[in-house]
């Protein structure tokens, strides 16, 4: 028996993923190894964040979720908190994001426990956008996987769906993905094997990706090498 191997022969052949999910992860490793403070890390993260974006628009990938804060990383030092918040304030106030480039912006997560100001300016970014037809963007912030799903029954038990009623798809479509497919690819930088609770109930067939390179020194190239071997793996789903 021989293993069929998917080839890539020329790179216009591969098979770009409909939906690609990235934890941003090495923000403040990346800072330490600088010698310079953790907030610079993010600062540097967050700049990556939209070169990555662009290009993900510009191979046709049509889905982008990105993983910026977890309903976790509040137990960080409140110095630290502060700053990243401040860095998504700076970031959604600056109006030439993504305007004009035809980018998708929406939030995912619990926007009850941001900063109101900042909930207002999410409000505002997804408006803006909403209109655009290229890549969409899921920017997940004060997001858990299990907190998602925690939101979700408690809406299946509000809506009064009775236990026999309830299949995969009641959850699918209460759940913050509900308008868009799961991820066929989730990279991980910074040398970390984990989720660490990102999409934890989408990821059940997605395929990984680590990577050591930490997100703010993450390139196109990177991603395209994530690409390529995502096109040699061979997804069964269970079956043969
Ligand atoms: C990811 O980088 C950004 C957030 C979690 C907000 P980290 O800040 O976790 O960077 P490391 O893992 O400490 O290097
Ligand atoms: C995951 O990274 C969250 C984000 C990248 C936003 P963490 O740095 O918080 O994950 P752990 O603590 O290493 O698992
Ligand atoms: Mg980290």
């Amino acid at each position: 028996m021989f293993f069929k191997k998917k080839k890539i022969t020329a790179s216009a052949e591969r098979n770009i993923p409909t939906h690609i999910a990235i934890i941003m992860d090495g923000n403040g490793r990346w800072a330490k190894k600088r010698s310079m403070p953790r907030t610079a890390g993010h600062a540097a993260g967050s700049k990556k964040f939209k070169e990555i974006a662009r290009y993900c628009n510009k191979i046709g990938v049509k889905y982008l979720t990105v993983y910026a804060f977890s309903t976790e990383n509040w137990r960080r030092p409140k110095e630290e908190v502060d700053a990243i918040m401040n860095i998504f304030r700076d970031y959604l106030q600056d109006s030439a994001n993504f305007k004009s480039e035809n980018i998708m912006l929406k939030f995912i997560g619990d926007r009850s426990g941001m900063p109101q100001d900042i909930a207002e300016l999410m409000a505002q970014a997804e408006y803006d956008s909403k209109d655009a037809t290229g890549l969409k963007v899921y920017m997940a912030i004060n997001y858990g996987g299990r907190d998602e799903l925690v939101h979700a029954v408690r809406d299946i038990v509000k809506e009064g769906i009775s236990p026999e009623e309830i299949t995969e798809d009641t959850i699918s479509s209460h759940i913050y993905t509900k308008d868009y497919p799961d991820p066929e690819l989730i990279i991980r930088p910074s040398g970390e094997y984990r989720l660490s609770n990102f999409l934890i109930w989408q990821s059940a067939y997605s395929e990984f990706w680590f990577s050591n390179v930490l997100w703010p020194d993450f390139s196109p190239e990177d991603l395209d090498r994530a690409i390529d071997d995502f096109n040699l793996r061979n997804r069964r789903f269970g079956g043969v």
